[in-house]
């Protein structure tokens, strides 16, 4: 196992989260037979031909062909690594994690994170009641004012801090929580003198995590004053420079096709209320490596959409070289000075956003335009030096067709042949990635391509062990008896074999090998699929050890005839070079004679057995 946690753990955890409850809390599942049935994630469909299958512990899915254990679904649809993918289903159950040196402390510190999100959670709540309540008439009467409407009201829970001191504090203690826990998790400001309510009067907007935890809030002010925007202090469960507004809605949209980044925490639901669900912003601050990386997650197609203005300019394009640097494919959506998103939705509408969307240039169109700004192009020297600093960014862009396309472009304004711009270009010296990060050039692969299986007529001798893989997913007794028929070498297919391998080394330590425990140990999303395929084979027979034994038979027939094959074209080739003197050449023929002697006693390889 590649991993540094211990497989007993893996499986502890395996066990602990049941496949059907976990996928549920993703999608909707029906029952139907013993397995359950929903509309698949990784792919766009109307009926539903995704199935779990609560006793194997697996799922597929009959339209795609994506399937796996628990881990690979979470893997999938939180875009983890194997290992976090474990760490996160051990901390939906509350295991604590192997090897660290106090698991009591680590335990405690998970419980005291828990118990700050449901804080914020009764506060949230308590936000919107007072939103809906007389008291809050006036701010959503302002939210309304902004156009936004009840149910997206609801859909970001949106809320109202009440303007007074301490109505907050009153209705969380009284809810039994700790004042310190208030104090910790910025609900409340604690001077020397006295405490009171950060939060008040102001319309509040819950900042929820892509995991859905509630980790902080942002409060907008109903009229000019200042600060415009309170946030959350930073906290155990709230860090700012790692959390996106809106992710959390973003990430059910399936499949992501592209995200867009945004500014304002007022821009994400202008857009959600017209339709685009899949916005995000960062809070007030610059975009950091942190959350270019969780939006790289979830799709490579990034947009940023930053209000016109040069100080949305600068961020932009500070974003743009985070974005790339995470392996993005960038996108700048050019909106009028002074316009966020929200403005430009309230008074021209959708369609009118959308076409700035398909619009929107590329990141080295957008770094040439602002470039070319700074420069007058009738001025000879401004010339020369445009050129050579587009030059530089020129040599960042990697395919030679799309260099050509900038090549020309520049080649029209400024006048310089494209001989020459390539020959500038050859003089600097390539840039090496700063990060080292390894560039997506072909996309989000997995899920946007989902590969069809062909069904081929499978022969006979791996339709056998498929048939003995299948079967010793069903107990540990059917997986010793066939374990111990086998030798090594017995399996055709690299993958078969890797699997026998898996279920011998858990039946010597005594481990029933459960499919789904079998797939922990599978790495590549072929093979696994491939496994899969196999543990939900339907088998026929009447009498099953009569068929293992047939099944067996049929690999060691198939090895002896590739065997067989093999010594007969030696032979002939030895026969050939005129080497049929050689002692090697009698071995090879004594060898022939011993398996076509097997092969008869054994009565093996009369009657295909397909
Ligand atoms: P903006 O000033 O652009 O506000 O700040 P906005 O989101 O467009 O809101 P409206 O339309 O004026 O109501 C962009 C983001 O910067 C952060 C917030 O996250 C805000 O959404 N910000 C802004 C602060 O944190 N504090 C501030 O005082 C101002
Ligand atoms: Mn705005």
């Amino acid at each position: 196992m590649s991993s540094f946690l211990p497989e007993d753990f893996i499986e502890e955890v395996r066990v602990a989260n049941e496949i059907t409850d976990v996928i549920s809390e993703y999608i909707s599942l029906k029952p139907k037979g013993r397995n359950f049935f929903g509309l698949c994630p990784f792919h766009n469909e109307k009926t539903p031909s995704f199935s779990v299958d609560p006793q194997k512990q697996l799922y597929h899915c009959f339209g795609c062909g994506e399937g796996g254990n628990v881990f690979s679904f979470v893997m999938a649809q939180e875009r983890l690594d194997f290992v976090d993918s474990v760490k996160l289903l051990a901390e939906r159950k509350g295991i604590p994690l192997p090897g660290s040196l106090d698991r009591t402390q680590d335990e405690e510190a998970r419980k005291h994170r828990e118990e700050l999100y449901k804080l914020n959670r009764e506060a949230a709540m308590f936000y919107y009641q007072s939103l809906l309540s007389p008291e809050g008439k006036h701010a959503l009467k302002y939210l309304k004012s902004r156009g936004i409407n009840h149910r997206t009201i609801k859909a970001f829970g949106l809320g109202y801090a009440p303007n007074s001191w301490d109505s907050t504090m009153k209705h969380l203690l009284d809810k039994g929580f700790e004042k310190q826990l208030l104090i910790e998790i910025g609900l409340l400001v604690d001077k020397s003198q006295r405490t009171y309510d950060r939060f008040r009067n102001r319309v509040m907007f819950p900042i929820i995590d892509h995991r859905n935890r509630l980790v902080g809030f942002g409060g907008r002010v109903m009229d000019e004053s200042v600060p415009k925007y309170l946030n959350s202090s930073e906290s155990p469960v709230f860090n700012k420079s790692s959390i996106l507004f809106g992710l959390n809605l973003a990430r059910k949209q399936r499949p992501i096709d592209n995200l867009i980044v945004v500014e304002g925490y007022l821009d994400v639901i202008s857009l959600y209320e017209f339709g685009l669900k899949n916005a995000v912003a960062s809070l007030g601050t610059a975009l950091t490596m942190d959350q270019a990386k969780l939006m790289r997650r979830y799709t490579p197609n990034i947009y940023i959409a930053y209000d016109g203005d040069t100080a949305g300019q600068k961020a932009t394009a500070r974003s743009l070289d985070i974005l790339k640097d995470a392996g993005c494919n960038v996108r700048v959506i050019k909106l009028p000075k002074g316009k966020d998103p929200d403005d430009i939705l309230r008074k021209h509408g959708v369609e009118y956003f959308n076409k700035l969307k398909e619009d929107a240039v590329s990141l080295i169109n957008f770094k040439l335009d602002q470039l070319q700004s700074g420069y007058d192009l009738d001025s000879q020297e401004d010339k020369v030096e445009f050129a050579t600093k587009a030059a530089h960014i020129l040599i960042e862009v990697e395919n030679p067709l799309e260099r050509d396309i900038y090549v020309q472009k520049l080649n029209a304004t400024t006048g310089f042949k494209p001989e020459l711009l390539y020959r500038l270009m050859g003089q600097l010296e390539k840039p090496t990635d700063r990060t080292g990060l390894k560039k997506n050039l072909v996309g989000n692969n997995r899920y946007t391509t989902s590969v069809k299986k062909v069904r081929l007529q499978t022969p006979a001798n791996l339709k056998a062990e498929k048939h003995l893989i299948g079967l010793m997913g069903e107990s540990q007794e059917m997986a010793k008896k066939i374990i111990d028929q086998l030798e090594k070498g017995d399996f055709e297919d690299p993958v078969h074999g890797k699997v026998a391998g898996i279920v011998k080394e858990l039946l010597d330590r005594d481990i029933e090998p459960k499919p789904a425990q079998i797939l922990n140990y599978i790495k590549d999303d072929h093979e696994r699929d491939k496994v899969i395929e196999i543990f939900r084979l339907e088998m026929e027979y009447d009498n099953v050890d009569r068929f293992i034994k047939d099944c067996v038979e049929e690999l060691r027939r198939y090895r002896l005839e590739k065997r067989s094959n093999y010594l007969k074209e030696q032979i002939s080739k030895m026969d050939r070079e005129g080497n049929s003197g050689s002692t090697k050449y009698w071995e090879l023929i004594e060898e022939l004679q011993d398996i076509n002697r097997r092969n008869k006693l054994g009565d093996i390889g009369k009657e295909e057995v397909m």
